[in-house]
């Protein structure tokens, strides 16, 4: 996904902005630019890595002012003209932009008729044009860019210099994110934090609609229609080591391998043993409201909503409150009925996925209740909801969410207990979950020290061309989340089917080249999930196991066993082994683990 850096300050702002373009790398992208204002507008764009980008920037890029972008296509195939910055015709203004505008081809048209040449063919070119136009009569940066977005339809996170005006940078939001970073006589901006943290952990989120002036000794930021707003600037807990891999080999390795700390860090002043029960301090309902809900909903998408689907069958199991998970893309679309008895939860890592932000914003209009699960303090959706849970999980840098997918599921265990304690569950079924939470981060270093084997399984299941991965009710998330994890970043073809419902059609496409990944817990339905490995084993099919106990030879051909939770906290765990097989099945795949082709980290466009 694009991502943006701008500087003002003492310094040079090239290097920063190619520091913090690196920072942004994870997201995913296919060319990077940048300009510095220094007498004029310098600028470098080029179609491939960051790196590249440094290598093309000469030492001569002086100037203490500049922006920064690393793109990825979506209007115009991926080049060095498609690149960013883009320029007006007399070079004197460059703009930065994530994020679409739906009408640039109605802007375009109306700019070529008035004799404007595009050099791109970007959507973002008309934001330099525009901008242009209102400056030279204005004098004034913060005007233009305010005339030019009042013609502008669509979603926009943006950073523009003035070569005439070299002391300020202009950034602005509309569903596309900017956040400001404070330092000492020296401002940023990104649409990260991850690219600030190495200069500074003060930082102030821009709010959809608002505008800000960047200049050395701080900051103003405006309404749309020039009111000035106040905001209090928030302090980061991650810093830029956060950012690093740590000795291994691939971010992803190393999300994995931080699960024992990260589950810890969400539990952590979470569990009362007094009583049993969750003190789960954002949540901002009463126990007479916590009473009054009905149904819960959990929106969220891809592995988010998985994870919301373990969330939901542990509110029903623990609360015994209807509960149930819809991908947030999905029910943004579909004018959702907002009932005022069902309390809304949404679920996100990076707090920015436009999906569940515009999903959760339709319910706030609607006088729906959300609490937010999310991994990104001060992130839009966190801002959006009335309250919620932080995961305190660290920055997930890998595009494939492994860390923040344990945290959301043990989230909501917190949640399921906290809801429970306030319904039925006894004090004697709060103290199994309590303690069996406790244990988890324990547990999770006993799987990870069964990598070794795990990559030895991936190896030997990494070269058939799909595989099915099936569960049975608590099994069935665990099985989606396994698929999805497997195909993002190994691009083996991988479906997740409940178990219960194999014989109903995908039976047909068992064979000895559709080997089964399946979940088979320790539950009351282990007798049911073991005849359906009878069933698969009868066609030909070669099952791997993931379970509590040493499977039958005659039902798996391999096996996987973790340790065993209470049953309904047995989905986290048996998560882990699916994480460590799609990583070494990619390994040995030889597949870019952290960037998986096509993938963005966050995705903050529609
Ligand atoms: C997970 O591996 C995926 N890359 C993706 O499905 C992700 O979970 C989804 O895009 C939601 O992201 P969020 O949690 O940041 O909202």
């Amino acid at each position: 996904m694009c991502g943006i850096v701008a500087y003002v300050g003492p310094k040079d702002a090239a290097p920063i902005l190619l520091e913090g373009l690196q920072r942004l790398e994870y997201r995913g992208y296919d060319s990077a630019g940048l300009a510095v204002v220094n007498r004029g507008l310098k600028t470098r764009k080029v179609k491939g890595r960051v790196a590249d980008l440094a290598s093309a920037v000469p030492a001569r890029f002086k100037g203490g002012i500049g922006i920064g972008h690393t793109r990825w296509a979506t209007h115009g195939v991926p080049s060095d003209l498609n690149a960013h910055p883009h320029l007006d015709a007399a070079e004197r203004i460059a703009v930065v932009h994530n994020g679409i505008i739906e009408n640039a081809d109605e802007l375009r048209a109306k700019l070529t008729a008035d004799g404007v040449d595009f050099a791109s063919e970007t959507d973002s070119e008309v934001l330099a044009h525009l901008i242009s136009r209102t400056v030279k009569d204005t004098d004034s940066l913060e005007e233009a860019v305010r005339t030019a977005l009042k013609l502008v339809v669509g979603t926009y996170g943006i950073a523009v210099v003035d070569a005439e005006r070299s002391g300020e940078v202009v950034v602005a939001r509309n569903g596309s994110p900017i956040v400001l970073g404070i330092g000492e006589k020296e401002m940023f901006a990104a649409s990260d934090v991850a690219a600030l943290v190495r200069y500074t952990r003060q930082v102030v989120h821009l709010e959809d609609g608002e505008l800000a002036v960047l200049r050395a000794d701080g900051f103003h930021t405006f309404t749309m229609d020039a009111r000035e707003t106040a905001k209090v600037p928030l302090t980061v807990d991650w810093d830029a080591g956060h950012y690093d891999t740590g000795g291994y080999e691939h971010y992803l390795l190393k999300e994995i391998s931080e699960q024992p700390d990260t589950v810890a860090r969400t539990l952590r002043g979470r569990i009362d043993d007094r009583f049993h029960i969750a003190h789960l301090g954002g949540l901002n309902l009463t126990p007479h409201e916590t009473r009054a809900f009905r149904r819960v909903k959990i929106i969220g998408c891809g592995s988010a909503y998985y994870s919301g689907q373990i969330g939901a069958q542990l509110i029903e199991e623990l609360a015994r409150i209807p509960a149930d998970a819809e991908p947030a893309s999905e029910f943004r679309y579909r004018n959702p009925v907002v009932e005022h008895d069902t309390l809304y939860v949404a679920i996100s890592q990076s707090g920015e996925t436009y999906d569940t932000l515009a999903a959760v914003q339709e319910l706030k209009r609607k006088g729906g209740r959300v609490l937010g699960i999310v991994n990104t303090v001060g992130s839009a959706i966190a801002r959006e909801c009335d309250g919620g849970v932080y995961l305190h999980a660290g920055p997930e840098v890998s595009v494939a969410s492994t860390k923040a997918f344990t945290s959301t599921a043990v989230s909501f265990a917190l949640l399921a207990l906290h809801f429970g304690r306030v319904h039925d569950l006894s004090p004697a079924d709060g103290r199994r979950i309590c303690e069996a939470l406790r244990l988890l981060p324990g547990q999770i270093a006993q799987i990870l020290e069964l990598e070794p084997r795990i990559a030895e399984l991936a190896r030997k299941y990494a070269d058939h061309p799909s595989m099915m991965f099936v569960g049975r009710v608590r099994g069935y998330p665990v099985a989606r989340e396994g698929a999805q994890k497997l195909k993002e970043i190994s691009y083996v073809h991988a479906e997740a089917y409940p178990a219960s419902e194999l014989k109903h059609g995908p039976l047909a496409l068992i064979g000895p080249d559709m080997p089964t990944v399946a979940i088979v817990p320790d539950d009351e339905l282990l007798d049911k999930n073991l005849t359906t490995l009878g069933e698969i084993r009868a066609r030909g099919g070669r099952v791997l196991m993931v379970g509590h106990r040493e499977a039958d030879p005659r039902l798996a051909d391999d096996c996987i066993v973790v340790p065993k939770s209470e049953v309904e906290l047995d989905p986290i765990l048996l998560t882990l082994p699916l994480q460590l097989f799609a990583y070494h099945a990619a390994v040995a795949l030889g597949r870019d683990v952290d960037k998986p082709r096509n993938l963005a980290k966050s995705v903050t466009v529609e």
